[in-house]
């Protein structure tokens, strides 16, 4: 049996741990520690790497409450908000690298983008859609708003579809890879709706 204070004292810590590897594995590719290489567009590759990372950990945190129904434990519940908040940090980033290196801090090119360019569109609406998910997802919040608080938070399945629209659309040729997170989301959505009605029942 996990334990609250395992969780608390080990597996969460552990949690953030793996949630930052990707980031320290950037910052030593970007600064070529041992070898590491970003390549010839390292801010391309910064850019992608911190907006695949942001998706993977934003379906992980969709991921707690259907594994929370699977096991029938409680302690995938705890790791939801640690996921979300690295998931916006993650993506947070990605925004920034966009802005700045990416744009060069080019505001009407960027206006131009976000009015003109359907996937940058969506994947700003996104990315505004999670700041107030972010800011509120603290437990003050959560007694502020009260029943609020779940009909706010159910934002995120529309960030989440929207996360994986833009990555749809930016790609060119093979759109695999985002249809494999796609799926993905297809399954974390459709297992609720599942639950939904089973308890409707
Ligand atoms: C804040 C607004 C955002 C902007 C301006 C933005 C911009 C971009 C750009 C320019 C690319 C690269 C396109 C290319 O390869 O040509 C990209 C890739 C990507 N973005 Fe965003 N994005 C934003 C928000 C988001 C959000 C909210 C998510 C997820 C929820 C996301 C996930 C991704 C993913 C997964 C990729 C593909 C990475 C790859 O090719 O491996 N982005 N984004």
């Amino acid at each position: 049996m996990t334990s609250q204070r395992q969780v608390r004292l080990f597996w969460r810590p552990l949690a953030h741990v793996a949630c930052a590897l990707p980031l320290v594995y950037l910052i030593l590719q970007l600064a070529e520690v041992a070898g590491l290489r970003l390549g010839p567009n390292p801010q391309l590759v910064i850019r992608d790497v911190l907006g695949e990372w942001g998706l993977r950990l934003l379906l992980g945190s969709l991921a707690m409450t259907p594994l929370r129904w699977l096991t029938g434990k409680p302690w995938p519940l705890q790791f939801r908000r640690l996921l979300g908040l690295w998931s916006f940090a993650y993506l947070a980033l990605h925004f920034v690298t966009y802005f700045f290196l990416d744009r060069s801090l080019d505001l009407p090119v960027i206006i131009e983008d976000i009015a003109k360019r359907p996937y940058i569109t969506i994947g700003f609406a996104a990315f505004l859609l999670m700041i107030p998910l972010a800011i509120t997802s603290t437990a003050g919040w959560r007694r502020q708003l009260g029943a609020r608080w779940l009909t706010l938070h159910k934002l995120v399945y529309v960030v989440a579809v929207l996360g994986c629209w833009h990555f749809y659309w930016l790609v060119k040729k093979d759109v695999r890879e985002p249809l494999v997170y796609c799926a993905v989301l297809a399954l974390l959505l459709g297992f609720r709706l599942w639950k939904a009605r089973q308890r409707a029942r």
